[in-house]
């Protein structure tokens, strides 16, 4: 008798645009089941009919903490599992630090920081039963910071330390925890993306391969960095 693994189940926040819609159709066409969310209703619904068996769109805003309970309550009520969860949602206000605003220094702990803590604390309970995975998607800002980065790079150094902290935790219940620190990518995040910047098709391909990687090996932290044209390394 041939028995069949179950489908696999991800969980992909910031799913609209940019890495994360890549994600999602990395995952989908492999077969993965995904539910997909961020605020852009439209964006995740054309998502949906591009992979109608693998994705169902949940939008809401991921800083509200009723909507993160809900996503992971819906993701069990439609494919009875979750076995990834990918913390992708973020974004930056780039500036000095006396010129950053109270709210907009609120935004990026709320959507990048402590949206991937409450996405992970509802969320362990189920991946627990699968022994699965959380990738978050920090960034080269959450390794070293720099000018008119201020805001930017605590909240993904602070995605750095709860990542690191998730994996002692989750290491007896054999959870893997990765961390993925990518430079520039090209996405509407930045309004000025470079061309040579890193391509999101590529990136999610190594969050692919980072899900998939051998069951005995957890691949923890992943720096990548786009190739600079020799053009560009010199220019001051
Ligand atoms: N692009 C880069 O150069 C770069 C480099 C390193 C790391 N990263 C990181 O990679 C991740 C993805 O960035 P990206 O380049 O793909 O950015 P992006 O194209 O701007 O996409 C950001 C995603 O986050 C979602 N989002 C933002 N605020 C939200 C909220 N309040 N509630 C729910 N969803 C929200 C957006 O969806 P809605 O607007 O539809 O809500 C969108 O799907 C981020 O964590 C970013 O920090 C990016």
């Amino acid at each position: 008798m041939t028995t069949h693994s179950p489908i696999k189940t991800a969980l992909v926040t910031g799913a609209s645009k940019g890495l994360g819609k890549e994600i999602v159709r990395r995952f989908a066409s492999a077969g993965i089941n995904v539910l997909a969310t961020a605020r852009s209703v439209d964006k995740l619904k054309q998502l949906e009919e591009e992979f109608p068996n693998h994705v169902i769109h949940f939008p809401g805003d991921i800083s509200d903490s009723n909507h993160v309970k809900s996503m992971v309550e819906q993701v069990i009520d439609s494919f009875g599992r979750l076995d990834f969860v990918i913390n992708n949602a973020g974004l930056a206000h780039f500036s000095p630090v006396e010129d950053l605003t109270e709210s907009q220094w609120d935004e990026m702990m709320n959507i990048n920081l402590k949206a991937a803590f409450l996405t992970c604390k509802y969320a362990i309970p189920h991946l627990k039963k699968t022994q699965g995975h959380i990738v978050n998607i920090s960034s080269v800002a959450g390794t070293e910071a720099f000018a008119r980065g201020g805001g930017y790079c605590a909240s993904k150094f602070g995605m750095m330390a709860l990542s690191d902290a998730l994996t002692q935790e989750l290491k007896p219940h054999y959870v893997k925890v990765s961390t993925l620190c990518p430079g520039s990518i090209q996405t509407e995040f930045s309004s000025n993306p470079k061309s040579y910047s890193l391509q999101a098709s590529d990136v999610a391909e190594s969050v692919y391969q980072i899900i998939t990687a051998p069951a005995n090996m957890i691949i923890g932290r992943v720096i990548m960095r786009p190739v600079v044209p020799i053009d560009f390394q010199n220019k001051k």
